[in-house]
């Protein structure tokens, strides 16, 4: 594996690694290692982050390694550099390089530039593989399996990228899924056909958001305000829904990528179904393996 740009690129078996060394990379983070001492991470965030560019900061910390931050704002971009020239400059000064931009394909583009390892913190609407990573991880921890569990992805599955990256990888390990969603936002075709032919997977879509939510696990997404082009269009879908207690299975366990808006009410913050503070921590270790996995093992 060179680069991670997209969850469709990554075999099973490369899933099933990251996800064992994450257990370990949480060992390590008490203990301290020089894994990746010497070595440089350098961030390119053309939209905002909190979660993704700092847990992958953390994690090359963790691992003895150092960080670069490209920022959009005060580099050669304002003054006309292109992308491409970006690109190739970064990857001249760096080990690994981490990418977000607004732009679907970006990242693909970005890793046949550079010759270190590129991965994708999200391309637009398109994919987030990493995330798709760490919410795998905090399933298994969870629920000690993926295959068969009951699972929805709710809200925005038409430009929330992290749902089309997570529900490709829940079909891959056989979860059973249903996607709730305003008719407005609705996962697109593309990724409920590739999914039903590769998997076989049996799709339930829902457009009832507020009733009954009586799954393993919910997996709440936050209206993609800023991937609208019309902005009567999102004014038509914002507030169409809020998760709260009376809406939960007994047992049903809540995820959400955050930043949360208003989608999950607050009074489901300090319960057992909250798992989405623990889900944004788990960022750490699973960043930690897939930079390990990339770094020590590329010679590209
Ligand atoms: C998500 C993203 O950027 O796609 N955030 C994240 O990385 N945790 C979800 C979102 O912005 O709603």
């Amino acid at each position: 594996m060179k680069d991670i740009i997209s969850i469709r690129d990554t075999s099973k078996k490369e899933i099933e690694k990251i996800l064992i060394n994450s257990e370990s990379m949480e060992r390590l983070m008490k203990s301290g290692s020089d894994k990746l001492k010497g070595k440089i991470l350098a961030t390119l965030f053309f939209e905002p982050s909190t979660r993704t560019k700092l847990s992958f900061e953390s994690a090359m910390f963790h691992l003895g390694g150092n960080c670069v931050d490209f920022s959009k704002e005060k580099s050669s971009l304002i003054k006309g550099e292109s992308f491409s020239d970006t690109i190739k400059i970064v990857d001249s000064y760096c080990d690994v390089l981490v990418i977000r931009n607004p732009v679907e394909g970006s990242a693909r583009l970005a890793a046949e530039i550079a010759k270190k390892p590129v991965i994708n913190a999200g391309d637009g609407a398109n994919q987030h593989p990493t995330q798709t990573l760490l919410d795998l991880y905090t399933i298994k921890k969870s629920k000690g399996k993926i295959r068969d569990l009951n699972i929805a992805l709710l809200g925005d599955l038409k430009y929330g990228r992290t749902t089309h990256s997570l529900a490709y990888a829940l079909s891959m390990f056989g979860a059973k899924l249903t996607f709730i969603s305003p008719d407005e936002l609705k996962m697109p075709r593309r990724v409920t056909d590739e999914i039903k032919e590769k998997f076989n997977a049996e799709i339930q879509t829902k457009n009832e958001l507020n009733k009954n939510l009586n799954y393993d696990i919910i997996y709440v997404t936050r209206i993609q305000k800023e991937r609208f082009p019309d902005p009567q269009e999102y004014e038509r879908v914002k507030g169409t829904y809020k998760i709260n207690l009376d809406v939960l299975g007994k047992d049903t366990l809540v995820m959400h990528p955050l930043p949360r808006v208003d989608e999950i009410s607050r009074e489901v913050d300090n319960t057992k179904h909250a798992l989405y503070f623990k889900q944004a921590s788990y960022g750490i270790p699973v960043r930690m393996a897939i930079l390990d996995l990339l770094v020590n093992s590329v010679t590209k």
